[in-house]
């Protein structure tokens, strides 16, 4: 976990650099990352998936250059989903062969792209891409290696909103009624396209690994049937992402090689079973990677006690840079982290300075009866979903990611200004 130590005066450390400091220098709000803790959690996934197997980083989860180059330097693959993170992805120097691109509605300028710069795989996504992807590849005179998303029907327990693998729903081809084995059936008849494999995606934030176990059962069904119908083994197989982190003292988080050793272990069991030659694995970890290496800083601004309820805490960001909890009831714990405090605890709100009342950061929390304005409070395991779904709502600049290690900080993603804003309003 992260680098994160007292002072004798209750200041937070991270990665061997106070958060006053951090505030001084870099402003508030800013998220802020340790980059040390970033690298061991993708070495973590590397080493053990082993060489047999592929990670994939989630690009969605968050993003940047220095990120690529990390990942790069660890091992990993990327998944990118859009033609910026592709962009970015490139830009930073991550070879195509080792970039997946997912996404259910690619236009055709980003599958041009995509092909053209020779990525290693493009997961397809409905019947209409298999032909869409083979038609630019042939125009492009390649040949794309490609997996085909198949929803396996299985109910992930997570939020509705980031559950994929039930059927009714936008993503992949359903396993039921055949549809799956009729894609891969015309992915095979088409020479553009080298179908390397099935992909399954279940969803996002979870802790019990069953739902895994039937996915990969049913993948693996699949395959045997191609093996049946065609006498192709497809070489590869890749189970998603969505291993949760806690984002509060009451989740309890999976390790990789505990994931590594389950899944490794069924699909393995399952293709004994099927006398099929097992696939190469590979998973998309993004959350799980990213999550927990970085943290909100804020500044308190208002505190505003209402009798009989809670103490509202307003902090100078919110759902701009944090929408998880409105959108979809996030927990999030907070703490005081610029001074000790032995104050009575309070409950509190912790709401952002935007102009609705759903703008909430953590919905209930103790903080120091003593806390006032100008205090500094953490939010952590912010690393995930909240600088990659961050907005200008109410024209608020978006915060920066600061990477932390060894004593030194350096801005990997900096504020955004009000030039920035002005500069696309060209009205
Ligand atoms: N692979 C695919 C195909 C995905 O769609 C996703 C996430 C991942 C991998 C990575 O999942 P992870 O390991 O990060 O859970 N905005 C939501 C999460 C949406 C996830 C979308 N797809 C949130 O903030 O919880």
């Amino acid at each position: 976990s992260q680098t994160v130590t007292r002072d004798d005066d209750g200041v937070l450390t991270v990665g061997g650099i106070d958060v006053k400091r951090l505030a001084e220098e870099y402003g508030t709000p800013a998220y802020v990352l340790d980059e040390d803790d970033f690298r061991s959690r993708a070495r973590a996934w590397r080493t053990a998936f082993g060489e047999d197997a592929d990670v994939f980083y989630a690009g969605k989860a968050f993003l940047s250059r220095a990120v690529v180059r990390w990942l790069n330097e660890e091992g990993l693959n990327l998944d990118v989903c859009s033609g910026g993170e592709l962009a970015t992805a490139l830009s930073a120097g991550m070879p195509a062969e080792r970039i997946a691109f997912h996404g259910n509605n690619k236009s055709v300028a980003e599958i041009r792209r995509a092909v053209g710069a020779g990525v290693g795989r493009i997961v397809l996504d409905s019947f209409q891409e298999i032909v869409r992807v083979a038609h630019i590849a042939r125009e492009l005179g390649v040949r794309q290696r490609v997996q085909i998303r198949v929803t396996v029907g299985v109910e992930a327990h997570t939020h509705e909103f980031i559950a994929t693998a039930h059927e009714d729903q936008k993503f992949g081809i359903p396993l039921a009624g055949g549809q799956a084995a009729e894609a891969v059936r015309r992915a095979l008849q088409l020479d553009g396209l080298e179908v390397i494999g099935i992909h399954s995606h279940i969803g996002s934030q979870i802790f019990d690994m069953s739902g895994f176990e039937v996915a990969a059962h049913r993948v693996v069904g699949l395959l045997k049937d191609i093996r049946d119908e065609h006498g192709v083994e497809l070489p590869e197989i890749d189970l998603g992402g969505g291993l949760g982190i806690a984002y509060t003292s009451d989740d309890d988080p999976r390790e990789p090689h505990e994931i590594a050793k389950a899944l490794t272990e069924i699909v393995t069991r399952e293709c004994e079973a099927a006398k099929l030659r097992t696939p190469r694995i590979s998973v998309e970890p993004g959350r799980a990677i990213v999550g927990p290496t970085a943290f909100t800083l804020y500044e308190v601004g208002t505190v505003k006690p209402l009798d009989g309820l809670r103490t509202y805490v307003s902090v100078d960001g919110g759902m701009s840079d944090n929408i998880r909890t409105a959108l979809y009831d996030a927990e999030y714990s907070v703490s005081l982290v610029s001074r000790s405090s032995d104050a009575e605890p309070m409950l509190t709100r912790v709401v952002g300075k935007h102009c609705e009342s759903g703008d909430i950061v953590v919905k209930d929390a103790f903080l120091p009866g003593d806390l006032a304005p100008g205090d500094l409070i953490a939010v952590p395991a912010t690393g995930a979903y909240c600088r990659s779904m961050a907005s200008n709502y109410n024209h608020v600049l978006r915060p920066p990611v600061v990477a932390v290690k060894d004593g030194q900080a350096r801005v990997i993603v900096r504020r955004e200004t009000e030039e920035d804003l002005l500069r696309l309003d060209v009205g």
